[in-house]
């Protein structure tokens, strides 16, 4: 919330709604004229937010992936003069939570994986299709998984025999081909992370959003970044990075600094990462990272 430095009157998108926490924060930080635009690709999502949020003339939701967003803004007739853009990366704790949409290797269920079960591509399909040297390069970018190339030859050696249908049947796959396991960490975890953003396209999406929200946002807008993996935070800081510098030129080239062309972004702050008192109270915030940055032009 400090992060996004809410103005009562202003208008506002909070492009991951989840289950609303951070909606209802920025709800209650805004006045009677301010406005808050929610988006989330799952329709359970966009379900909950009757129940979560009500009746409330301030907010709405949109069922769509936020790679639509500058598509929406025109639509609302909103670009260019958003004050806050947050993003909160990753799955949810209820599509963690429920067995059936297949993204946890803690519970049995259907490999789906997909955030919107409106797309075609579920986690069995694409583990049916790829080929092995695909499965092995999703999982070595996507997982960083340093066994890849054993787990994919196992899921092209067992789906000879009978396709991979269940989280279960593919936990116990990966608990055989691992031949040492990391202390602390479940050998699927990596497995099950790599799937999940392929079968979502979630780092594309976060690279075309980031874009979105350069041309959303006014003059002074925030955009507001909490990612949960390295690859994802990659991303956001180069990102940042690369909007927050003017451009070095080579020395000698006649050209004052006032001539220079300016940064679009500016970073307010440094990356912030939990307290150990946030990760006792919330274990899943512990690889968190937020990064915040205004519109400076
Ligand atoms: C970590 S949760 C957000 C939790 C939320 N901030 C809250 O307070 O409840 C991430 C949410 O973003 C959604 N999501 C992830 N990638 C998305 C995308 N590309 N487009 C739209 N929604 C996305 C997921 O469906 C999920 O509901």
């Amino acid at each position: 919330m400090d992060a996004l430095a809410i103005r009562p009157d202003g208008i506002y998108v909070d492009a991951t709604f989840g289950r609303g926490g951070h909606s209802e924060l920025i709800l209650r930080k805004l006045g009677a004229s301010g406005r808050l635009v929610a988006l989330d690709r799952d329709p359970d999502a966009i379900r909950s937010a009757a129940t979560v949020i009500g009746d409330d003339p301030r907010f709405s939701i949109v069922h769509t992936s936020f790679d639509a967003l500058e598509d929406v803004a025109v639509k609302l007739g909103i670009k260019g003069e958003i004050d806050g853009v947050l993003l909160d990366l990753g799955v949810s704790s209820p599509q963690l939570q429920d067995a059936q949409r297949g993204f946890s290797f803690m519970h049995n269920g259907p490999l789906d994986m997909r955030m919107n079960p409106d797309d075609e591509l579920t986690a069995a399909a694409w583990l049916a299709e790829a080929s092995q040297q695909q499965i092995k390069q999703v999982l070595s970018e996507y997982g960083e998984e340093r066994f890849s190339g054993r787990i994919a030859t196992a899921i092209v050696a067992q789906r000879q025999q009978m396709p991979l249908m269940t989280t279960s049947q593919l936990v116990e796959l990966i608990e055989r081909a691992v031949p040492r396991k990391d202390p602390g960490k479940h050998p699927a975890t990596r497995t099950f992370q790599a799937i999940r953003i392929r079968i979502n396209q979630e780092l594309q999406q976060l690279s075309a959003v980031l874009e979105q929200a350069l041309s959303i946002l006014g003059k002074g807008g925030r955009l507001s970044v909490i990612s949960f993996h390295s690859l994802e935070d990659r991303i956001v800081k180069r990102f940042l990075r690369d909007h927050s510098r003017v451009d070095t030129l080579p020395k000698g080239v006649p050209v004052m600094a006032s001539q220079l062309q300016q940064p679009i972004l500016r970073l307010v702050g440094k990356a912030v990462t939990p307290s150990r008192e946030e990760i006792r109270e919330n274990p899943r915030a512990r690889s968190s990272r937020l990064r915040v940055a205004e519109k400076s032009i």
